[in-house]
Parts: C-alpha cells; structure tokens; sequence
C-alpha cells in the first residue's frame, strides 16, 4: 500500500536542509519505495500565508501522513508576535499535540570520525551511543493553567508540571523496550528531590521494572544527569524524561556528539505514525547562505524509513552513505576540523546521494 509522506520545511535553514533530505527520499523512491510525497506550511512560513502557524490543511494532511518530515521553525522575524499561541514554535507543539506523538527518540551518537569536532575531549565522547527518550506532549509544556496576569497589582507568570500515571506508564514503556533492543540499561531522569510530579514519575518506573527483568534501572536528578553528561557520557545507554528536561538534556548531548547538526529524531504515537525532525533549531544567523549541516535530516529520514516506513534496509544504506561521506573528509562548517573539507549544504547532499547509490 503506498503510504504518505508530509514534508514541512519550514523556517530558517528548514528548507535548504529538507531540500537534500527529500533527494535522498527520492533515491529511496526509486529503489522501491512506495510512497507519495507531498509539502506543506508549517511555523512562520505558515503564518506568513495563513495568518497562523498550524493551518487546518497542514493539520489534515499530516494525520493522513504515515511519516512528516520537518525542517525547522522558529526566527526572530516571528519572535515579536504578541499572540504566544501564534508562534511558529505553537505549530511544532500542536502537531505533536494533535496527533499525540508522544514518544520522542533523540539518539545521540558520535561517529569516530568526528570526535575531534566535540567541544569534549576525544575519549570522553568516542563511541557514544546513547538514545534519550523524552516524552513529548505533555508535562510543562502543556499543563493548566498557565499564563501571565495581574495579581497584587504586579504581573505574576505561571505555568503547571503535571503528568498522569497513564502518560509516565506509555513513555516509561516505550523506554524500557528501547533499551531492551539496545544495551540493557535505562536511566530515568526526574527532580524526585523536590517535584511531586516526578516522585510520581520514579514511582511509575519503579513499579514498570519487574515487567522488565532484563534491564537494568536506574534513577538520576536532573541536576546531576545534566552534569553526568558532560562528565562521563558514556555511563548511559537508554535515558527517559519528561518533556522538559528530554528538551535540555538532548541539547547537552547533542554537543557531545560534535554538533548539534548531526543529530535525527523520530517522535512517535502509539500506531507507528511519526514526525521526524533534526534536532537543531532553524539556525536564522546562517539561514539561506547555504552552509547548513543536512545530515541530521537526512539522517532523520532514515528513522523514518526505520519506525514508520518498515525499511530498514534502505535506513542502514542512508547511515552508511553519511558515514562514507564522513570518511572521505567532508564536513559542513559546523563539523569542520584540521585536514578536513568544508562543503556547501547541497554538496553534502549530493556527495550523500552518490554514496548512496554507490553502495
Ligand atoms: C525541540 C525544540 C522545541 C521544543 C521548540 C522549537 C518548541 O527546542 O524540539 O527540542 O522545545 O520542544
Ligand atoms: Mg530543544
């Protein structure tokens, strides 16, 4: 069955990167897979059109979606609409929202040959290969009520951290089967010191593990975690948080790994339906000079075809093909080091595309 493909550039660099990770999709098209693939507005691009970030179109045509890939939204041209909900950044959440993917897989791994890009020593981060699961609709970032208003006569800001026990129990699931897949052993991230809510958070996952004998489970501050990172990466194999601290901590780790420009993400709802996004933000100061790093889309398309799309095959070729390039010494600016070859965003993709198909 020929299964849709949404693609949303977005803002800032969104569209020169989504640009080369649609050639690769196409490649992927070519070798036998079934989709068809369309575009849509989504974020400031959106409400430059339709006056608001998510358009109802965007919204429908993402449901009927199996797989959206996103660029990225966001910039200081939106940055002073005073309606929060207007946002480019509201379209992001409200897709997430909408179509409840809840389930937000940021692995973070360094590739040999760019540990000396990490702002960390070369031994502390080659090899990382760490997957933080964070969960993606709910906590802080959607409690009520929130809001800013007037009491005591001054303005008082306020926002609410609430999770359910059914929402730690999906995610905590959905972690502790990823680290059965991988090595065994997951850390859950809370502020059990001094937040109920994650007191409830330790609690579920506490009471999850003997479900799961095999993996091992541990418990981390936030605090601590945020510092373990940086500290010694490698103590981690599977980390699962809250929507918060998952937004944080996955920037953190994404230095780890050289740049935040070579990190993919998936996040998925319960039915395998997924949104794929790199993790970096719309990069405005470098937006449309061509110099963005594609790879964390492209590598995004990847777990696409890995969690919503069933081809696996064709995954590991495009993670291959990235590592080729990687190895014959091209790097985008952000990634660039001694000895290496700075390229442009679409001599990246197309040095991806050859690899790709020389494969
Ligand atoms: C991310 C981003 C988003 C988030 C922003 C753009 C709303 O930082 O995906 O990590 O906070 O979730
Ligand atoms: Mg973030």
């Amino acid at each position: 069955m020929t299964q849709k493909i949404l693609v949303l550039p977005g803002d800032g660099i969104g569209p020169e990167i989504t640009a080369q990770a649609s050639r690769i999709l196409a490649a992927c098209q070519a070798r036998g897979l079934d989709v068809e693939i369309e575009e849509g507005l989504l974020g400031g691009a959106a409400y430059d059109v339709h006056g608001e970030p998510l358009p109802a179109e965007t919204l429908e045509k993402a449901r009927a979606a199996r797989g959206i890939l996103l660029g990225a939204v966001g910039g200081p041209k939106w940055d002073r609409i005073e309606d929060l909900a207007k946002r480019p950044e509201k379209g992001l959440l409200g897709v997430r929202k909408q179509l409840g993917l809840f389930g937000n897989l940021r692995p973070a791994i360094t590739y040999p040959q760019l540990a000396e890009a990490s702002s960390l020593k070369r031994e502390l981060v080659a090899g990382l290969d760490i997957m933080i699961v964070r969960e993606l609709t709910g906590g802080i970032y959607f409690g009520q009520p929130r809001g800013i208003e007037e009491r005591d006569g001054e303005r008082v800001g306020f926002n609410t951290y609430v999770y359910s026990e059914s929402e730690i129990e999906r995610i905590g699931r959905v972690a502790f089967e990823m680290a059965q897949k991988r090595n065994k052993k997951l850390c859950s991230v809370d502020k059990a010191n001094v937040l109920e809510v994650t007191i409830l958070w330790r609690e579920v996952m506490e009471r999850l593990a003997p479900e799961y004998p095999d993996v091992e489970l541990s418990h981390m501050y936030v605090d601590n975690a945020a510092m373990q990172l940086v500290r010694a990466p490698k103590q981690f194999d599977v980390v699962v948080t809250g929507n918060m601290f998952g937004d944080i901590l996955s920037d953190a780790a994404a230095m780890l790994t050289g740049s935040i420009g070579m990190l993919p993400s998936a996040s998925l709802n319960e039915s395998g339906q997924g949104m794929y996004e790199p993790c970096h933000g719309s990069a405005p100061d470098i937006a449309g000079q061509g110099v963005a790093n594609p790879l964390a889309t492209i590598l995004s398309v990847a777990m696409m075809l890995r969690y919503s799309l069933d081809a696996p095959t064709l995954a590991k070729r495009i993670e291959e093909a990235v590592g080729k390039v990687l190895d014959d010494g091209l790097r985008t600016a952000d990634i660039a080091s001694e000895g290496t070859r700075t390229v442009s965003t679409i001599e990246m993709g197309d040095a991806v595309l050859a690899a790709f198909e020389a494969l």
